[in-house]
């Protein structure tokens, strides 16, 4: 039997009646019955969490809250450290207080997920600064606002349980859901939050994830998941998601990395490839890295290839622009939806050119009256720089994040590219799975309920995924009817919560 919750949850008794109860919430159950990874069967009932009351500090302005830390949110745990998550509630919801015009009733919940790199995510306590930045973190800002924030660990690519790989692809997606559920099995025991209006957010795989639980609510394809790690019997589906560099639709970003990098054959490595301990600035400088790398011929071959594939694809989505245009590519890769890519970059530079920015130096805009009015993507790989050889994703080696997010239970890794896979060695992986992890395959299904608002930003120089993939992603969701605001912020590389104000603007302006 595991200690670890009972340890950590003594620990933080408050002595508060209201805040606290006695019982931990796990119970050991009889020898007869057998579970995969776990002998343990934790109970899903929050009345047993006990709260700590602690005090941080932004701008100057105490923020009190209370904290119920490192509870399971499964009955039947593949990992039980991964399979945890903690609520944060502002302190004056206890004592029939407002903030920001949310009470305890109506204060939105705030879903921050710590994935990156289909890693494990580690829940996102608040924090008044954290190692990329001296300023306070996504959830200490969420309670500064008023919202009651609710982080939940996640398995990832390299969790293990008795050497079994257990959080290989799509265990992050039911994990997120599976602590959805968890919250609304307990919507009349949360001291405040609203499970009606929950957002989720996260940055790049996390922002992937965020777009998944948006786009996947109540989807019949993942029940049998959540039912194996013994999720409660509950709605997942949310109000809103926050997608800061989503690396999803995996299976087509080769195709669109090329697109938009073929003929540019250097490429440069992000700092966090290559050095232990990157920091923000390294993330958001693209060539921070000075030293390219010449692509192999067969990695120009492949990057052909999938280029030629792109039109295909965009034209199978059908997609229009906000005016009902129809966006659509020809075989050499021209056409509205190049248009429409072209467009998203003329608003980012414009916008930083109202806020002063000097864009004289930059090749690849184009000016007329002191105004942006075109871009010459000819240009942008130059100026933006490639980070990843092609095929971006799909290696043929097998050798990146996502093959291994694609893994079998004993850690071989998987294509998850047809086209790269004919042009390679090893397996693919099961259509099934493939189509699970990717958010376009559930927007607009009858059976599915999608999040009502989204928030999509992409950095204008994000190298890690061509824009094309959240902008894609963003108009499958505005062709359905979802709300979207979709946006490339100028300058600004592949990172996430930068911010914040205006992410929390958006929430209220959405929740109130
Ligand atoms: C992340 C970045 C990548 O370039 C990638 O391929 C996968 C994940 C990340 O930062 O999470």
């Amino acid at each position: 039997m595991r200690k670890k919750f009972l340890a950590k949850a003594l620990a933080g008794i408050l002595g508060v009646g209201i805040f606290t109860a006695t019982v931990p919430n796990f119970y050991e159950i009889g020898e007869a019955m057998t579970l995969p990874y776990e002998e343990t069967v934790y109970d899903l009932n929050f009345a047993e969490a006990i709260g700590t009351e602690k005090t941080l500090t932004v701008d100057g302005r105490e923020i009190k809250f209370v904290a119920y830390e490192n509870i399971v949110y499964v009955r039947n745990p593949a990992n039980v450290d991964a399979q945890c998550l903690s609520i944060y509630i502002p302190a004056e919801y206890f004592s029939g207080g407002t903030i920001n015009g949310y009470t305890a009733a109506t204060a939105p919940i705030f879903m921050p997920n710590g994935v990156g790199g289909y890693m494990p995510g580690e829940i996102q306590a608040p924090a008044e600064k954290t190692r990329f930045s001296d300023s306070p973190n996504a959830s200490l800002v969420a309670l500064s606002r008023g919202l009651v924030v609710v982080s939940p660990a996640i398995r990832g690519r390299t969790t293990t349980t008795d050497g079994v790989y257990v959080g290989k692809a799509p265990a992050l997606i039911v994990d997120y859901k599976a602590a959805v559920r968890y919250l609304r099995h307990n919507r009349g025991k949360l001291p405040a939050g609203d499970t009606e209006k929950i957002i989720s957010n996260g940055t790049s795989a996390g922002g992937a994830l965020s777009a998944a639980l948006g786009s996947m609510g109540n989807a019949p394809e993942f029940e049998p998941y959540l039912r194996e790690i013994g999720a409660a019997d509950e709605r997942d589906d949310i109000f809103a998601s926050s997608d800061y560099c989503p690396i999803t639709n995996l299976e087509n970003a080769d195709a669109s990395y090329e697109w938009i990098f073929y003929g540019e054959n250097k490429y440069y490595p992000a700092m966090w490839q290559i050095k232990a301990n990157a920091t923000a600035d390294d993330a958001n400088n693209p060539t921070a890295v000075k030293q390219a790398t010449n692509m192999t011929a067969a990695e120009i071959k492949i990057s052909k290839k999938l280029r030629d594939a792109f039109p295909a694809y965009v034209n199978s989505l059908k997609l229009r622009d906000e005016y009902g245009k129809i966006l659509t590519l020809d075989k050499k890769g021209n056409g509205t939806f190049k248009s429409y890519i072209k467009r998203k970059y003329v608003e980012s530079a414009q916008d930083a050119l109202e806020r002063g920015e000097d864009l004289s130096g930059v090749d690849w805009l184009i000016f007329e009256n002191g105004r942006v009015v075109d871009v010459d993507l000819t240009k942008y790989p130059a100026a933006a720089t490639r980070m990843k050889a092609a095929p971006a994703f799909d290696k043929m080696d097998l050798s990146s994040a996502e093959n291994d997010e694609f893994a079998t239970a004993d850690n071989s890794p998987r294509h998850f590219n047809a086209l790269v896979q004919k042009n390679s060695k090893g397996d693919m992986a099961d259509a099934e799975l493939i189509k699970i992890m990717n958010p376009m395959n559930f927007i607009g299904r009858d059976d599915v309920t999608v999040a009502k608002h989204f928030r999509i930003r992409h950095g204008a120089v994000d190298r890690d995924t061509a824009l094309a993939i959240p902008a894609i992603l963003a108009l499958k969701l505005q062709n359905t009817g979802v709300d979207v605001d979709f946006f490339s912020p100028w300058g600004r590389g592949h990172s996430g919560d930068y911010d914040l104000d205006k992410l929390f603007d958006w929430i209220d302006s959405i929740c109130k």
